[in-house]
């Protein structure tokens, strides 16, 4: 008797299924309000209020100015906007990155690239839990400016 396997998604980080709420308020965009809202004909106006009214809903809820909210198209496209943004905003400060070995390759390679263009960068080792040592920060950080860390305990590294 072959008996069925139940298979369980693991990888909501990279694409998720919409709740029927998102689908339904998504629906017109993808049918008949489908316009660029960045274009100049009124084709782009029905979507474009749509963003600027979601641009303010995010940006009430999660504190700051709608200016401020960015929606990008991918993770990808977002860690490259913040890491290399930030850096080339902040350089006068500093030009060296601090990185752990087991980031996303959008996080690599972003460091890899700001190296190409005169930043420096380190990356830090993590233990078999895919932590990184506090020591090990602090070595590196003898010359810190940025650190960006995916999933790391830094509230208890700053007690
Ligand atoms: C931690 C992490 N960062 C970034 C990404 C990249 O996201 P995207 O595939 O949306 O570009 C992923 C994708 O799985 C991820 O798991």
């Amino acid at each position: 008797m072959k008996t069925e396997m139940k298979k369980v998604y693991l990888d909501n980080m990279a694409t998720t299924p919409v709740s029927p709420e998102v689908r339904s308020v998504m629906l017109p965009f993808l049918t008949e309000n489908f316009g660029n809202p960045s274009c100049l004909h009124e084709w782009g106006d029905i979507p474009r209020d749509a963003i600027e009214l979601a641009r303010g809903q995010v940006s009430s809820l999660i504190g700051g100015n709608p200016e401020e909210i960015i929606f990008t198209a991918s993770g990808t496209e977002s860690n490259n906007t913040a890491i290399k943004g930030l850096a080339m905003a902040q350089q006068k400060k500093g030009k060296h990155i601090i990185v752990s070995a087991i980031e996303h390759f959008s996080v690599l390679n972003s460091a890899k690239t700001l190296e190409k263009w005169g930043f420096e960068y380190t990356t830090v080792p993590v233990d078999k839990y895919g932590v990184v040592n506090p020591e090990d920060v602090r070595k590196a950080s003898a010359m810190i400016r940025y650190w960006f860390p995916s999933c790391m305990p830094t509230g208890k590294w700053a007690q």
